[in-house]
């Protein structure tokens, strides 16, 4: 069946087969591509020619089927592709793709290409759970790679387990999500805010800025667009980000990039007042009491979900008493699709350390994330929210 609104049409997708048993299904995977209005590169290994004939996959995919390695084609390959997708992937082909190798045309072209690379293994399932695979396969995760499946059940050698290649239609929906994902954009705030008294002085929090990044890299590798916008803190982080310094600068980033956002998340702990006047030499001292003008900063939170067109828009709240009711009061005085509330002033938990628990609230219902790192957190958090944000 032909879909017109495919997140494939017109995909560039090279599709590297290599030597499996499992290569028999790759002529239907041809085939449901091209239905999706997909373009269909194929190339082969060697080893994957003795399973399925290039033949075959020339005649599904109306173009010439790479094999052999020569001078420029990995090249030309590399940049044509849009996402590079290897079904069946072998554990051979996983440890040379883990380890860089570029023993054929299929390996090298891995290393040149820009594109996102996506496998779906397929191995009996004693070499699946095998110590080296799934270092090799958590290896290649934490590079960006995206791991299809496997599938659980039985296999042409007898066994049953885990290694089958994912079926056919299953790997069109994960590639249809892949790309549904990558032209979704995700904005986050983290860390502290400066609100200046004079130049060498300044209103703060004890915010690290540990739960924002972890949060920004757990939905990058789901697979989002990330922005990052963080205030002052010692992190670093792989996602593109602005740094800003007080409420302003972080109320002036948002809103600068905030059209075209589809999921925005509040995690910075951003002061509520800032001195009226910032002195412009150094205070001195004068006398015995010194009295702080102080004014609301802009809420940036409320300013994004009273947008006409808002995100999907998720605010924290960092509460020393009365968690849960101070929580649901900011989820709808503030207009939000979900609250991610966080006992603080506790020792270990919420401000600048490794760990949190969140009590996550919406309209109707709520679920407990307990006590974990807060990378482990971030990630159950991202899996909550896509849940929420297509539901
Ligand atoms: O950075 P870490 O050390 O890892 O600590 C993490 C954290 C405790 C800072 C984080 O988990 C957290 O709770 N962040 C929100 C802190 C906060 O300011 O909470 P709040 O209850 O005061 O604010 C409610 C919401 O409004 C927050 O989403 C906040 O980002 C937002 N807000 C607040 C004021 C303002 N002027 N603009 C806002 O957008």
């Amino acid at each position: 069946m032909i879909k017109s609104d495919s997140l494939l049409k017109n995909k560039q997708i090279l599709l590297g087969i290599t030597g499996g048993i499992a290569a028999y299904k790759s002529a239907d995977l041809v085939r449901r591509l091209i239905e999706q209005q997909a373009q269909v590169q194929v190339v082969m290994t060697e080893m994957a020619t003795k399973f399925i004939t290039p033949l075959t996959l020339e005649a599904l995919s109306g173009k010439s089927v790479y094999v052999v390695q020569d001078a420029m084609a990995h090249i030309e390959l590399a940049r044509w592709a849009d996402m590079v997708l290897i079904a069946p992937a072998t554990a051979n082909f996983l440890a040379n793709l883990t380890y860089g190798h570029a023993h054929d045309l299929l390996s090298t072209l891995c290393l040149a290409t820009a594109a996102p690379i996506c496998v779906a293994p397929a191995m009996n399932q004693q070499m699946w759970h095998a110590a080296i695979t799934q270092e090799n396969c958590q290896k290649l995760q934490q590079r960006g790679i995206t791991i299809f499946g496997p599938a659980i059940g039985s296999q042409a050698c007898g066994d049953v387990g885990a290694g089958r290649m994912l079926e056919v239609v299953d790997l069109i929906d994960s590639l249809q999500l892949f790309f549904h994902k990558t032209t979704q954009k995700v904005l986050i705030t983290a860390g502290p805010t400066r609100e200046h008294i004079d130049p060498v002085r300044f209103i703060s929090n004890r915010s690290s800025g540990k739960m924002g990044y972890a949060i920004a890299e757990a939905a990058s590798a789901a697979g989002y667009e990330v922005t990052l916008i963080s205030g002052p803190v010692c992190l670093s982080s792989s996602t593109a980000t602005i740094s800003v310094n007080s409420a302003q600068d972080m109320y002036e980033a948002v809103m600068a990039q905030i059209k075209n956002t589809d999921i925005f998340i509040s995690t910075a702990a951003v002061a509520d007042y800032r001195p009226v006047k910032q002195a412009e030499q150094k205070l001195k001292k004068t006398a015995v009491t010194l009295q702080l003008n102080l004014e609301p900063t802009p809420d940036i939170l409320a300013s994004v979900s009273n947008l006409e067109n808002p995100p999907f828009t998720v605010g924290f709240a960092a509460e020393t008493n009365n968690l849960v009711e101070y929580a649901k009061k900011k989820l709808v005085a503030k207009k939000l699709d979900m609250i991610a509330a966080n006992q603080v002033g506790i020792e270990g938990l919420g401000f600048d350390s490794e760990d949190n628990a969140l009590s996550l609230f919406w309209q109707d219902g709520g679920l407990e994330l307990a006590r974990a790192n807060k990378k482990i957190l971030a990630k159950q958090l991202i899996d909550v929210i896509i849940e929420r944000f297509n539901s």
